[in-house]
């Protein structure tokens, strides 16, 4: 069953089709890849599912079976979509603990505004969510920099912190717009770990844009190819590699296929 749907998904900005038409279905429970040249539309396709931007008329996004077209991003949220961001807007003054309690208080907005006239009911909901959200700073292994500044985390670690927030929105589907853009190759491995660790443990459905080919390629159970804003490829990470049309689309045209193949590969 897919878990998220688009149906005939565009947008427009002016003149210019940044997402063209677009059906994608995100089956439950898979990692799915979307990936294509810069430019493409893929954070367009993220800022259109979360609400962020408004899709042209006629398009359809469904998530969990609940029509979400016009949805405002709080609510999308609430349903069970979080995302990251490619450029990651983490709150460098505060602790990483406090990062991770903006993501839950996301999750939990409106529960927790009822709350505010409650003082008891906070400190019970605090306690708990802080051992909650320690527990997912120790499964990406930042427990020992709870308390540390953003400010003050490597890049690897803001990343890793980034995808916390995330998590602790509790999500259904994670959206992660280059996770491991930046990361050295052995970090890069590190974070697909915990992605994948987070996936088993809290049952996730995984939509990811990644440039780095070698991790779409052997993480992804699907992966959607854009170019222009359109698809023009889609399938097994095998079949995708196989495709002339993505092969040039998203390669170039100077490389023969056996020298692009084994760019997919390294
Ligand atoms: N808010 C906006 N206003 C105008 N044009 C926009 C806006 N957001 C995106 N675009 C345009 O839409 C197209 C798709 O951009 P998008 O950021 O989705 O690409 P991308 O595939 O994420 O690229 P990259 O790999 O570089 O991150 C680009 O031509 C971009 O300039
Ligand atoms: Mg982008």
């Amino acid at each position: 069953m897919a878990l998220l749907e688009t149906i005939g998904l565009s947008k427009s900005f002016g003149g210019l089709r940044a997402i063209s038409n677009l059906d994608v279905d995100v089956e439950a429970g898979s990692i799915h890849g979307l990936i294509g040249p810069n430019g493409s539309g893929k954070s367009t396709f993220f800022n259109l599912v979360t609400g962020v931007y408004q899709p042209d008329p006629g398009s359809k996004i469904f998530f969990d079976g609940l029509d979400i077209t016009k949805s405002p991003s709080h609510k999308i949220g609430a349903l069970g979509i979080a995302r990251t961001f490619q450029l990651l807007r983490l709150f460098s003054e505060m602790t990483v603990l406090q990062n991770l309690m903006v993501g839950y208080h996301t999750h939990v907005s409106y529960g927790f505004l009822k709350t505010i006239f409650n003082n008891s009911a906070i400190a019970k909901i605090d306690a708990q969510t802080s051992d909650e959200m320690m527990e997912l700073l120790e499964f990406i292994g930042l427990a020992d920099f709870a308390s540390m500044p953003a400010s003050e985390l490597s890049g690897g670690q803001r990343r890793l912190l980034a995808l916390g927030r995330a998590m602790a929105m509790r999500p259904k589907l994670l959206m992660l717009d280059e996770p491991a853009a930046g990361l050295s190759p052995v970090n890069v491995d590190r974070l697909m770990a915990i992605v994948m660790a987070l996936k088993e443990r809290f049952g996730l459905t995984v939509l990811i844009v990644e440039h780095i080919l070698k991790v779409v390629m052997e993480t992804c159970d699907t992966v959607t190819v854009l170019d222009y804003g359109q698809k023009i490829g889609e399938g097994s990470p095998s079949e995708v590699k196989d495709d002339h049309a993505v092969i040039e689309a998203y390669l170039g045209q100077e490389m023969d296929d056996d020298e692009i193949r084994a760019a997919l590969n390294a």
